[in-house]
This record gives C-alpha cells, sequence and structure tokens, in this order.
C-alpha cells in the first residue's frame, strides 16, 4: 500500500491539482477589519506601532468602511479614543460618543458591511481596567451594569452584533437581557469568551490608549497555561446567549481554537491580535520574511485551526491579495 504504489506529490505537481484538493479557502468574506474612532473630524493618524493602522474620526472611518466593503470584507469592530475618561467609564454609554456616532455614520451610508463594536471598559476608564475599581479590586457584578448600558447604547445606534471582551463573569448573559429587554433581540452577541491574558496586545494598548496604570488583567483574562479552561469559559458564554464565540490571541492559541472548533457547534471567531501583526510588519519592513506570503499563512493557519471568522489588522491586504489571485 505504499511507495511506489502511492504518490503524495502526484496531486502537487501544478497549482490546479493542487488548487483542486486544497482543504481551506480563505475569503474576505470571513474577515473583520479592526478600527480605532477618534474625536474630531479629518483626522487620520497613523498608530506607530501599528504601520498601516490609523486614528480616524468619524469622516474618515466612513471612507475606509466603503474601501473595506468594495475588497468584500464582511465586517468592521469599532474601538473608541473617547474625548474624556472617568473611573466608571461613563463616556462609553454616551449617544453622541465616539463609537455611537461612527455606528450612525457608518450605517448612513449603507454600506454592504456589517458593524460589531468591541464592548470594554478599558478605553473609557481613568485607571484603564476593563471593570470598575474598588480598593484596588476590579469588581465583577457591578460593572456587569454599564457593560449592558454600553451595549444597548451601540445597540441603539445600529450596530449588528456586539463584542464584549473585558472577561468579568456573567456579562454575555447580562447584555443579552438588556438586549432583548429593549427589544433589540436580533443584534448579535459575539463574546470574545477565552481571552488570554497576553503579551501580544502590547501594541493595541497604545492604539486604544488602554493600558491599565496599576497592576495587570492576570484576575480577569485567562492564564495562558490553560488550555481545558477555554472549554468551560466558552460553554457559560453559550449558555449566557453569546452567538459567536471568540479565541484571542490566535498564533499562540491555536491548540485552543482546535479545542473550542471541536467542542462546539458554533460560529469560532480568533482575534489576531496587534503584537501578531506589527511582529510581522516589523520583520517585513526589515525584509526579513515575505510579507504576503506569512500572512497568507498565517491566516490560513488560524482557519484550519478551526475559526471561520479572523479579525484581524491584514484583512485589506489580504482582500486584495486574493483578489489579484483569482
Ligand atoms: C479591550 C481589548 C483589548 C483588545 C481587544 N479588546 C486589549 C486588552 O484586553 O488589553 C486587544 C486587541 C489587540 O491587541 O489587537 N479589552
Amino acid at each position: 500500500m505504499s511507495f511506489p504504489f502511492h504518490r503524495p506529490r502526484r496531486l502537487r505537481r501544478t497549482e490546479k491539482l493542487r488548487s483542486l484538493i486544497r482543504e481551506h479557502r480563505l475569503s474576505p468574506a470571513g474577515f473583520v477589519y479592526p478600527m480605532f474612532v477618534c474625536p474630531g473630524s479629518n483626522v487620520h493618524e497613523e498608530i506607530s506601532s501599528m504601520p498601516g493602522i490609523y486614528h480616524q474620526s468619524v469622516d474618515k472611518i466612513v471612507e475606509e468602511c466603503r474601501e473595506l466593503a468594495s475588497l468584500g470584507i464582511s465586517a468592521v469592530v469599532l474601538f473608541g479614543l473617547p474625548e474624556t475618561k472617568d473611573a466608571r467609564g461613563a463616556s462609553s454609554l454616551a449617544k453622541d460618543g465616539v463609537v455611537q456616532k461612527a455606528i450612525e455614520a457608518i450605517k448612513k451610508a449603507k454600506l454592504d458591511l456589517l458593524v460589531i463594536t468591541d464592548v470594554c471598559l478599558c478605553e473609557y476608564t481613568d485607571h484603564g481596567h476593563c471593570g470598575m475599581v474598588e480598593n484596588g479590586e476590579i469588581i465583577n457584578d457591578a460593572t456587569l451594569e454599564v457593560l449592558s448600558e454600553q451595549a444597548l447604547s451601540h445597540a441603539r445606534a445600529g450596530a449588528d452584533i456586539v463584542a464584549p471582551s473585558d472577561m468579568m463573569d456573567g456579562r454575555v448573559g447580562v447584555i443579552r437581557a438588556k438586549l432583548d429587554d429593549h427589544k433589540f433581540e436580533n443584534v448579535a452577541i459575539m463574546a470574545y469568551s477565552a481571552k488570554y491574558c497576553s503579551g501580544f496586545y502590547g501594541p493595541f494598548r497604545e492604539a486604544a490608549h488602554s493600558a491599565p496604570l496599576v497592576g495587570d488583567r492576570r484576575s480577569y483574562q485567562m492564564d495562558p497555561a490553560n488550555g481545558r479552561e477555554s472549554l468551560k469559559e466558552v460553554a457559560m458564554d453559550i449558555e449566557e446567549g453569546a452567538d459567536i464565540v471568540m479565541v484571542k490571541p490566535a498564533l499562540a492559541y491555536l491548540d485552543v481554537i482546535q479545542l473550542v472548533r471541536q467542542h462546539f457547534d458554533m460560529p469560532v471567531a480568533a482575534y489576531n491580535v496587534s503584537g501578531e501583526y506589527s511582529m510581522v510588519k516589523a520583520a517585513a519592513a526589515k525584509n526579513w520574511i515575505d510579507e504576503k506570503r506569512i500572512v497568507m499563512e498565517i491566516l490560513t493557519g488560524i482557519q484550519r485551526a478551526g475559526a471561520e471568522i479572523i479579525l484581524t489588522y491584514h484583512a485589506k491586504d489580504a482582500a486584495r491579495w486574493l483578489k489579484e489571485k483569482s
């Protein structure tokens, strides 16, 4: 049954053959592009640690969304850089907050693009934690009310999907109940379910101005050494009403993506985070790697591990490269 009877190389001879038997095909339909909304107008400032990614005012965000839609990318996920911060993250709920205004403007432009919003406090609190702080502790239950109000304000502005990334216990259930109470039963929840306490978020914290002033996120985000625990987090989120579950970061957690894919019959997303992006960009800038080849390999790897949805800063480049090929 073996060589010379079997020759796996037979099907690798030409691109036509390879493409015929290919197991995984990337598509921009599975991509979600993260964007950073700031106040003002005509603002378009590159984030130094993330070449090609910008802080943008609402007008510029809409412009780029037009481009994303034309590339066939399915969705954006919005992060806000608010004008003011306080202990409770109150600016995250404002009807005229940066994210709320961006959602409205994108919806008004009637693009073929889903709007997902990140629901969290870290960009809006003066201490930079994802929940409220009392006596040096990040308190869980009181934070849930603010998070659910934030999600509701995004839904009111027109968000299609809300994505809680705070890692407080019970937030998915409280957000689901709040949305349903206000007749937003069709707004979906994409839960950052297995979100690890990761060094790979470094550049994002510069991008979102959200580094905690004191302490770290270890008391709420998952320990990188735990794989099986992700199943518990995901199961809880599904029970509480999550429509899509997410693993984050992606590359050091491909096993977790696979584990979640194998255990749950749910749409699985993976977040190819800022540090993963910046490493590729930095090495490519030095000509140490072939950027296009590496990006496609990374995205394919994330999909092969089991994620049908990939949140990635490479989305635009990858969509263009996929278009070139076809
Ligand atoms: C907010 C949030 C973070 C990211 C997404 N939502 C940062 C964090 O938890 O510190 C990271 C995204 C990235 O690194 O690209 N809680």
